[in-house]
């Protein structure tokens, strides 16, 4: 009896809730697939490289990231063809403790100078039982992105990967919740064995959400212990001090990484950063320039309303990215695809970055299917099914974005809009 009147009450509580927002189901979406975990392979000894993965750093390098069970070897052999190593560099490791769990050795090795445009041949801890290869992005434009958020290990993470694999990009961009590994640290070796096939082969620049943050009360309190140990960015570079948020020029875009869970007050050092960052930008090195949070500053989803990160953030930081004429911002968190026309201050406006919703990689929470209702002009397209997004920066004027469902398993291109860069826009003059 007690349990049919909690059960009564809370969906009066959803009712109110449902009918105060306005929400309505617009799509009946298939449901979340299947948890998928990824065992180290029998025949790998305790020294074999795993979990590899690259990062550009600065213009013509690149850092490989993996780990080995065991104690082995931080160097990595690389040349232009296969088993023909011509240069050899070494790095340096780290673990970390969490908990009850003790990591493997992290390897970290930045190689380079790189040629653009052309693939490199590599083995880890010299093992040649396992060789891999990458190619480096174009120095020019074009260059084509993938884009994908809250990846997760599921059946529907495997299609999405599978799919983007078959895109032939230069290079992937991750606006956050990579493992959910959510304190079970096994499911962040998982998640590099899932995603190595891609990772190794192109630079995989991410940025942190939720999942990624990993703190207990009392007994763990540093957070992004094994984001920052694992997924190492070039925060240096771009004068960060943080892992957490970084900038990076490739061919002729300008990305700026943005933590959405540490401080961004304007008296934060991400504020700072980040108003020095976009004062440093070179139109004519780089044209166009997109940002990347996870929790979405635009979003017409009834999931992840009224978060402090997505409001407060945007309440501090809007402005210096309209200011900037930022062209684009991607977001994820919400588990659904949402593009909005270039907006400012909640008004359209020519000048304004187009913000775009993309957390639908294929996450174990499924898809966030309920939206305001009306639906605000300033939202375009909303749709919520699992998919990517590939971003192909033409030239310095024209880029086009194509947002691919992921329907019964087959990739569709369901949203294709073309942007022209602000920089190249009078109207819009800095
Ligand atoms: C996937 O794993 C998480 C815990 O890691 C669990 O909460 C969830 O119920 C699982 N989902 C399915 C569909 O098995
Ligand atoms: C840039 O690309 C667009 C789309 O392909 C094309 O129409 C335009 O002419 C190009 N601009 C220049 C300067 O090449
Ligand atoms: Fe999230």
């Amino acid at each position: 009896m007690a349990v049919m009147k909690g059960q009564a009450l809370v969906f009066v509580l959803a009712m109110a809730f449902a009918g105060f927002t306005g929400c309505v189901v617009s799509y009946d979406r298939p449901p979340a697939r299947k948890n998928i975990s990824i065992l180290q392979p029998k025949e790998f000894s305790s020294t074999s490289p795993q979990q590899v993965h690259i990062s550009v750093v600065g213009p013509d390098k690149m850092r490989i990231s993996w780990i080995t069970q065991s104690s082995a070897p931080t160097v990595v052999d690389y040349g232009t063809s296969p088993k023909a190593y011509t240069n050899t560099v070494t790095g340096t490791s780290s673990s970390y403790r969490y908990l009850l769990y003790e990591s493997g050795q992290i390897h970290d090795t930045v190689i380079g100078p790189l040629n653009p445009n052309t693939a490199y041949y590599y083995r880890c801890s010299s093992d040649s039982t396992r060789e891999f290869s990458f190619k480096t992005p174009p120095a020019q434009l074009p260059i084509k992105f993938a884009v994908i958020g809250d990846l997760g290990q599921t059946e529907w993470t495997s299609s999405t990967l599978r799919h983007i694999g078959q895109l032939n990009y230069d290079m992937l961009l991750v606006p956050g919740d990579l493992a959910y590994a959510d304190m079970v640290q096994q499911l962040w070796d998982s998640f590099g064995r899932l995603v190595e096939p891609l990772a190794s082969q192109r630079p995989w620049m991410v940025t942190q959400g939720n999942h990624e943050i990993e703190k207990i009360p009392v007994i763990h309190k540093a957070p992004f212990m094994a984001y920052n140990a694992r997924w190492r960015m070039p925060f240096e570079e771009s004068g960060s001090t943080s892992n957490l948020y970084y900038s990076f020029n490739v061919a002729g875009v300008h990305v700026i990484m943005l933590g959405s869970y540490t401080d961004f007050d304007p008296i934060s050092d991400q504020f700072k950063w980040l108003q020095a960052d976009l004062g440093k930008i070179d139109r004519g090195k780089t044209p166009w320039t997109i940002a990347i949070v996870h929790a979405p500053w635009y979003n017409t989803n009834c999931a992840h309303q009224g978060e402090p990160e997505s409001d407060l953030m945007k309440k501090y930081m809007e402005k210096l990215l309209y200011k900037a004429r930022v062209d684009i911002v991607f977001a994820g968190h919400v588990h659904a695809y949402e593009r909005f026309t270039r907006v400012y201050d909640e008004k359209a406006d020519n000048c304004a970055p187009t913000y775009i919703t993309i957390g639908d990689g294929g996450n174990r929470e499924g898809l966030a299917n309920k939206y305001m209702d009306p639906k605000p002009e300033t939202s375009v397209f909303r749709e919520a099914s699992f998919g990517y997004g590939e971003l192909e920066v033409v030239n310095a004027t024209d880029a086009v974005w194509t947002w691919h469902r992921n329907d019964d398993d087959v990739s569709v291109a369901s949203d294709t809009v073309w942007f022209r860069s602000l920089s190249s826009d009078p109207a819009c003059k800095l």
